[in-house]
């Protein structure tokens, strides 16, 4: 069978571009209404997505009076998405820092029974400062000890989805015997993080666990994915740093005993589609023109863990000195790298620098007609620098429409999408292998 390309629908806010939320083309429906979101997972699941996949920060942002980038707590979101779709995979954020194993295993397992195994989860550490001080911190949990806590978490939810073998219900109302008792255990774990006794008490969802889903990309993100995630989300700005990433991570997947098609990489893209590039690019324009620097300024700075940036003037020439040393960031580490990249290379002002990255937050923006992105999106998948994309329409559901419209077909007349569901899943959508409970591995 040919390699076909995966797509992921990143709904967030009205659009990914800064301005996108008060756009004349954006959805007219409030942030917190239900159906803004069922529409765009309906529009995605006409469109054929893998997935549609939900973010979310464990605090309110400083700008909000100026920035509309409210939303709904993706878990809960999640469940009415699985009624109001028949096929598409349903991916929501939730952090190993600051929940409890027991509760989000249980979570996910009752999606994954709700969506008929079409749940994701996408793993995340949580980097933004200020979620701490809504758990109890007073600062900053480091970028090291979360990602130590997060190895922990996956233990311990790895063995609560396993604590129930696949076949441990009978619920034979003649005999009156519910389930075989000595196919569930408990998981009994005791760690540094985590003493959680088990069993789940649930049984085992269609998939087995959800389908891990991560996004760091840091050194130690990156062991972390080539450990656990079987789809990673990566903001790249160039192919060929998109390519060295997709080499790096494949490789170590390899080196951890995985195989190769066992995780799936889509870096982010953003594209703003029009009949001709001129027109592409002047609604760039129009959008950027609905930006306000100072929300940017203040976004730039809660990705470096608060770092002030206020001294800065918005038309002289950045280098990588006016920016801490990624390497000491606690906050978003990698994406501190692709912006101090992005300045070593075209040495931007801020007003530019903030303009590039209100398209949609340091991922790949392309703006161009239907064919030009269907090219690039080709080249990616062909010259090994994605196994598919994490689509980021600058404005929902304009953006998202016309790439359904225009840019789905062309894919598919290339052969290099599906043209109708084959499978029932999340995992069947990406190709992955479902887990054996650990009760069939020991026999
Ligand atoms: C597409 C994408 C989506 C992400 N979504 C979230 C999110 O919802 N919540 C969150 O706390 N972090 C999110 N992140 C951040 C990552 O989980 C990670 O913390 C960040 O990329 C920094 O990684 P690093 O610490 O390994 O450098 C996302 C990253 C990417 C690329």
């Amino acid at each position: 069978m040919t390699r076909k390309m995966h797509l992921n629908l990143f709904i967030q806010s009205r659009g990914h571009h800064e301005a996108s939320w008060r756009h004349p083309d954006a959805s007219p429906l409030a942030l917190t209404d239900i159906r803004f979101y069922e529409d765009m997972a309906q529009r995605a699941e006409k469109g054929l997505f893998d997935s549609i996949f939900l973010a979310d920060q464990l605090a309110l942002d400083a700008d909000v009076g100026r920035a509309g980038r409210t939303w709904l707590e993706p878990i809960t979101v999640l469940a009415a998405l699985a009624r109001a779709t028949n096929r598409i995979g349903l991916i929501a954020t939730a952090s190993t820092t600051y929940t409890e194993p027991f509760n989000l295993a249980r979570q996910f397992a009752s999606l994954d029974h709700i969506s008929g195994g079409r749940v994701g989860w996408n793993i995340v550490t949580s980097w933004l400062a200020t979620a701490a001080r809504n758990f109890g911190g007073d600062g900053q949990v480091s970028h090291a000890d979360r990602y130590a806590r997060g190895e922990e978490f996956m233990q311990v939810v790895k063995g609560l989805w396993d604590s129930w073998a696949d076949d441990a219900v009978i619920d034979d109302r003649a005999c009156g015997q519910y389930a075989k008792a000595d196919h569930i255990r408990p998981i009994d774990h005791a760690g540094a993080y985590y003493k959680v006794a088990g069993p789940l008490n649930m049984p085992r969802g269609p998939q087995g666990r959800p389908v891990f889903v991560q996004a760091g990309s840091s050194d130690t993100g990156r062991r972390f994915a080539a450990r656990h995630a079987e789809a990673v989300f990566t903001a790249q700005m160039e192919k060929a740093t998109a390519q060295a990433f997709y080499a790096d991570l494949k490789a170590l997947a390899v080196a951890e005993g995985r195989a190769v098609d066992q995780v799936q990489i889509l870096p982010g893209l953003s594209p703003l589609i029009a009949a001709t590039e001129a027109e592409a690019q002047r609604q760039v324009r129009a959008l950027n023109d609905l930006t306000d620097p100072e929300v940017g300024r203040r976004r730039l700075s809660s990705r470096f863990g608060g770092h002030d940036f206020s001294h800065l003037p918005l038309d002289k020439p950045l280098s990588p000195e006016d920016f801490p040393d990624p390497g000491t960031v606690e906050a978003a580490r990698s994406r501190t790298e692709v912006i101090v990249g992005l300045v070593r290379r075209e040495k931007p002002t801020l007003r530019q620098l903030l303009a590039s990255l209100a398209g949609a937050r340091g991922h790949y923006t392309a703006a161009g007609t239907p064919e030009q992105i269907a090219d690039l999106m080709q080249g990616w998948f062909e010259d090994g620098a994605a196994d598919g994309f994490n689509v980021m329409p600058p404005v929902l559901p304009a953006s998202l429409d016309i790439f359904v419209a225009e840019v789905i077909p062309l894919l598919q007349r290339r052969g290099l999408f599906r043209t109708a569901y084959e499978g029932e899943t999340l995992r069947e959508h990406y190709g992955l292998a479902r887990p054996p409970s650990a009760f069939h591995a020991a026999g």
